[in-house]
């Protein structure tokens, strides 16, 4: 097996794994590269079938399901990624962590994409370590202690009645969630707020608190902290959600993109300051 970083600071190529017959030492090696490169791109893949797909996912633990998305026939613990010509909304088409709005949010997700467009449909990813730590000390400091309240009414509300989804009736999740989350494997600090989920900052007024996320937001969005995964058939990718952000490109309508993502649970996130040694996957802080 090989990895290969296709960017300074976020995304890692890995070729030769045969995803349904790991030895615990590649599956390691996957984990460690998962870690270090926050989303790992696996391009020489045949379609996973649903089963290999789900054992594939479990390995990194118990699997998430969606609050509303359908799946396959029989299985609800995948999510099918779609969009043709009749599609009002395509998933993913803003930049977000999967289900923030969770108490639990996400993991990580693994997406395999079976069908797709001539040219587009690309999906970038971005780094948000580094988006914390090129913020100023002071910002640093006074995100530190507050939390944020992250809603999905707004987003799933009517989402899937294309797919025959009613959802008349459905309460739909919220949370709130340190706006500086710690990653509790590597242990460093991410800026964990998104333009899709996240509507407000506890504590501050309304107009304070829309001033500090829109400034937030577009800092998140810069291009250095972003790699952007060019599909081809049968690709796989599989971010880390505590740690980075994604926006999958609608650029492609009416041609149709389809594929099938499961998403691994993740912990009730949590804000501790502790030192942690710097590694080389890092960008400098820049002040103006
Ligand atoms: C998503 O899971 O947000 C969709 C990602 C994609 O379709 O590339």
């Amino acid at each position: 097996m090989e990895v290969e970083p296709v960017t300074a600071i976020i995304g890692a190529d890995i070729r030769g794994a045969d995803l349904e017959n790991l030895s615990d030492s590649q599956f390691a090696e996957i984990e460690q590269a998962f870690t270090d490169y926050l989303v790992i791109f696996f391009r020489d893949q045949p379609p996973l079938s649903p089963e290999a797909h789900v054992a594939f996912a479990k390995r990194f633990g118990e699997l998430h399901m969606h609050p509303i998305a359908p799946g396959p026939n029989g299985h609800p613990e995948i999510m099918t990624i779609h969009a043709d010509a009749n599609s009002k909304y395509a998933d993913g088409n803003n930049w977000h962590t999967d289900v923030s709005c969770d108490v639990e949010p996400p993991l990580g997700s693994c997406l395999q994409l079976r069908v797709l467009p001539a040219v587009g449909g690309d999906t970038l990813f971005a780094n948000m370590y580094s988006a914390y730590e090129t913020l100023s000390p002071m910002m640093q400091n006074f995100l530190s202690d507050k939390t944020a309240i992250h809603e999905s009414e707004h987003v799933y509300r009517g989402r899937y009645a294309d797919r025959g989804v009613d959802d008349t009736g459905k309460v739909y999740p919220s949370a709130e969630h340190p706006v500086v989350r710690t990653h509790p494997r590597s242990l460093r600090q991410t800026l964990y707020v998104n333009p899709s989920f996240t509507t407000k900052i506890n504590g501050l007024t309304t107009a304070e608190s829309k001033a500090i996320l829109q400034m937030l937001y577009a800092h998140q969005q810069r291009p250095e902290f972003q790699v952007r995964f060019k599909w081809s058939e049968n690709a796989i990718a599989f971010w880390d959600n505590r740690c980075t952000q994604h926006f999958a490109i609608w650029d492609y309508w009416p041609n149709e993109r389809q594929g099938h993502r499961v998403t691994v649970k993740g912990e009730r996130p949590f804000h501790e300051e502790r030192e942690v040694a710097k590694t080389s996957l890092r960008v400098s802080r820049r002040h103006d």
